[in-house]
């Protein structure tokens, strides 16, 4: 997980000598990048030394693949439920999103299923299971999946944090009783109450002094936002695997949804021995999930000065010069705003029959997957849509397949997104360019809100 640039050049000039180095992997005749990832249980002492928790796991810490590169994935289902695996945002071929009853079956125990994709775009994404995903991401089921650049970048240090949050029983496993409680599914969602990077409480990661860094930045938790406070000042160089165009400097805390990524830049100070604690705010407190150990001084790569831009991504943006499509889209329901009725699965249902489904959510009246697709535009299209949140939490929209801007003030200028958070009462108007055919889903990263209605999708054709 903790690769620093220098490390990683040496690994590539090694490489030339042995072309097998890279586990897993390997290159076809065709130039085709095969890996195969192993879906199944395994023990992790993710707590401390003495305790094994259970999780369901990969079989790689992490993907990292290069931009341009096509890659040939081979998942193999070795749990004992079916399961499929989804690119969190990156734009893929519709029959290789990974949505198990929209893009493809489940793969069943014991079988596979070979995912072909080009990434597109560099930067930071993850690849989560999409298949009863509020107990298999809960479990452990993801992974970060990392798009190198083309060109070298002028960090001398790279480090992933994917944060999660557990909820940890007393002896140590997950908590699996409360998966489907409703209580959860109908408020904010599975809150845990362990918080790790990269699978680790607390974990130290060793940088040295003088170092420019980039950290990748990633939220796997099921439904908790994360508010991150990192122990320098800094930069946010890219939001949702997409660069910025200018730079921005870290603000206090960062506020990371379910799914957000942020790719940051930070200088470690020339103090050799230093221990830099990072953590997160919850109700006005520090939790402390992790540091930055300060290490000898390194040679550096480039001078002190605001970092640049990393290199744009050939995505195209919404036209600014017209609309083809214009709607809204409510967010209705949950606690303290129960649904009075809604649409579920073409029926109109009271709120307390909804309930009974385990339906607490609606979006435009409808509980979960509608026959209908929310729209259904040809591609090329630009689509404005209106979120509204009337509802009395937070939510974390995610739009398959499609990275989109939005008037939300509460990110850096000109951020693309593939989650949006929006707060309790929030309104943000959001453009995308629908250039992807095929059926994209369109839901609350907040696992247990997806699941209890906050689920639909649209169609591009
Ligand atoms: Cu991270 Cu429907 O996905
Ligand atoms: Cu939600």
């Amino acid at each position: 997980m903790h690769l620093t640039r220098r490390h990683f050049l040496a690994l590539t000039a090694a490489a030339a000598l042995t072309p097998r180095l890279v586990i897993a992997s390997q290159h076809s005749s065709s130039g085709i990048r095969k890996i195969q990832l192993v879906a199944r249980e395994e023990s992790r002492y993710m707590l401390d030394d003495s305790t094994a928790t259970t999780l369901w796991q990969y079989s790689e810490p992490e993907l990292r693949l290069r931009q341009g590169e096509p890659v040939e994935i081979e998942f193999v289902n070795e749990l004992s439920q079916p399961s499929s695996i989804h690119w969190h945002g990156l734009r893929v071929d519709n029959a290789m999103d990974g949505v198990t009853g929209l893009t493809q079956d489940a793969v069943q125990p014991g079988e596979t299923f070979v995912y072909k994709f080009t990434p597109q775009d560099a930067g930071t994404f993850w690849a989560h299971t999409h298949h009863r995903t509020f107990e298999q991401l809960a479990r452990g089921l993801y992974l970060p999946l990392i798009v190198e650049e083309a060109t070298d970048t002028e960090y001398e240090t790279e480090l992933v944090m994917m944060l999660d949050d557990w909820r940890i029983q007393s002896d140590g496993q997950i908590d699996l009783s409360s998966l489907e409680d409703m209580h959860d599914w109908s408020h904010s969602g599975r809150l845990g109450n362990v918080v790790t990077i990269n699978k680790q409480l607390d974990p130290s990661f060793t940088v040295s002094a003088g170092d420019r860094i980039r950290i990748r930045l990633i939220n796997a938790a099921n439904a908790r936002v994360i508010t991150v406070k990192m122990p320098l000042p800094g930069w946010i160089i890219a939001k949702d695997g997409q660069p910025l165009p200018m730079v921005a400097p870290i603000v206090d805390a960062l506020n990371l949804a379910p799914a957000e990524r942020y790719d940051l830049v930070l200088d470690v100070p020339d103090e050799p021995g230093a221990k830099l604690p990072l953590g997160f705010i919850y109700r006005g407190e520090f939790y402390q999930i992790g540091a930055l150990t300060v290490g000898e001084r390194g040679p550096r790569l480039a001078e002190r000065s605001e970092p640049s831009t990393l290199p744009a991504n050939p995505i195209s943006l919404a036209a600014t010069d017209k609309t083809d499509l214009k709607l809204s889209l409510n967010m209705e329901g949950g606690a303290m705003r129960w649904l009075s009725e809604a649409i579920y699965k073409g029926e109109r249902l009271s709120g307390r029959e909804l309930m009974q489904r385990q339906q607490a959510w609606a979006f435009n009246g409808i509980a979960n997957m509608a026959e209908e697709p929310m729209f259904d535009v040809s591609r090329g299209s630009t689509v404005e849509l209106e979120l509204i949140n009337s509802t009395g939490w937070a939510h974390a929209m995610h739009f398959h397949g499609h990275h989109f801007q939005s008037t939300s003030a509460n990110y850096p200028p000109g951020s693309l997104h593939d989650t949006l958070l929006m707060a309790p009462g929030e309104r943000a108007t959001v453009r995308m360019l629908a250039d992807n055919p095929g059926k994209w889903l369109l839901h609350c990263h907040m696992i247990e809100h997806q699941m209890a209605g906050m689920k639909t999708w649209f169609n591009v054709s």
